[in-house]
């Protein structure tokens, strides 16, 4: 199969093959996402066999508006309208209880409950529209490897398995959407994102919880996707505290170690090593919108045996930049001794 580029003026021919039960992968402001018509079975089979993601792995039902959520969702919690007024279109997924039988269960891997979000890209809500369905969306890339933020990354990840990509340029977050569970009595965070808890907490003036898993590691996650090993490029990620740069280089040099440098500018200007992929800035935005490409980037090159990367402090933004990187790295610091 040909898998075709287009650009947002071929829009109408990409909602088509929508239509028809094709696989069009489409741009949002986190990650691209890998289209199928929701309410398809048969073309959503093919998104988990063209990933290679586990069926037990529910995926986001994305709308064009609140109104689209209505034909699904039995009973909305009494903090929604706040929630969506805020923060839709917008990176945040949100789960509510459903309809029995108004989604597939390849689409909730059977819960009763489904995920919804309406992502902030024109080109996206436009394309939901003239397809005239919901539209289920995984992050566009082979599964285990780190999400795609550009057109190229899902070419590399997908060509010929798909019939199309909607190009929009690099995406401006860079990390998936906040997922938050409006199921239950208390909202809860499953997977942090660039709406943050502290956000949350500020408008709803109530507590938000984080899952277990994200407060203690050993516990399990209730989103199903956050249990998979996720994130890794093949070669070997090492996350670097602020103060070690200069001993995690000089170990790297001992040990015959090409180093693959992934940080800011402040970072980058004090060190020499074999190959680097430098953020936009030192903010953790542009650590965030860098993370996935410049993993990528490094892997692909082949010039390093080890990345080391920049971390930040788990807070706003950085909770969610460092629950990716955490994965990537397999939880792994470089360690004085
Ligand atoms: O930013 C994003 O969210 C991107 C873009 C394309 O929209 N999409 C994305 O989808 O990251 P995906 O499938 O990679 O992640 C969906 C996450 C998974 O961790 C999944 O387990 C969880 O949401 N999820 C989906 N439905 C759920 C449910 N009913 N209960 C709990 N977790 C659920
Ligand atoms: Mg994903």
């Amino acid at each position: 199969m040909e898998t075709k580029i287009f650009q947002a003026e071929e829009l109408a021919y990409a909602a088509e093959l929508l239509k028809r039960g094709e696989l069009v992968a489409f741009p949002t402001e986190t990650v691209y996402g890998l289209g199928a018509d929701a309410l398809l079975p048969e073309s959503v089979k093919q998104v988990f066999q063209v990933k290679g993601r586990p069926s037990d792995n529910p995926l986001i039902v994305h709308v064009a508006d609140f109104k689209m959520t209505e034909p699904f969702v039995d009973k909305y919690h009494p903090l929604t309208e706040k929630i969506v007024q805020h923060f839709w279109p917008g990176p945040l997924t949100l789960i509510f209880p459903i309809k029995k039988n108004s989604l597939s269960a390849v689409v909730t891997g059977g819960l009763s409950t489904a995920a919804f979000r309406m992502p902030d890209n024109k080109i996206t809500i436009d394309l939901i529209k003239k397809t005239e369905a919901p539209l289920v969306g995984p992050s566009a890339n082979t599964s285990g490897k780190p999400s795609p933020t550009t057109a190229q990354h899902v070419f590399h990840d997908l060509k010929g398995k798909i019939a199309g990509i909607l190009d929009d340029g690099a995406t401006q977050i860079g990390v998936e959407s906040t997922v938050l569970d409006l199921s239950g009595e208390v909202p809860v965070i499953l997977r942090p994102g660039a709406i943050t808890k502290e956000q949350l907490e500020a408008v709803l003036q109530t507590e938000v919880l984080l899952d277990k898993h994200l407060v203690k590691e050993s516990e399990t996650p209730k989103a199903p996707g956050m249990k998979y090993k996720h994130y890794s490029p093949d070669t070997p990620v090492v996350m670097v505290r602020a103060n070690d740069w200069e001993q995690a280089i000089a170990w790297a040099q001992q040990e015959q170690q090409r180093v693959g440098m992934l940080a800011g500018p402040a970072v980058g200007e004090k060190f020499a090593t074999e190959d680097r992929y430098i953020f936009e800035d030192d903010t953790v935005e542009a650590a965030t919108r860098g993370l996935y490409s410049g993993l990528r980037a490094l892997d692909e090159a082949g010039q390093s045996d080890v990345i080391l990367t920049q971390v930040f402090e788990e807070s706003e933004l950085g909770a969610a930049y460092m629950n990716r990187l955490k994965k990537a790295a397999g939880q792994k610091y470089f360690e004085k001794n």
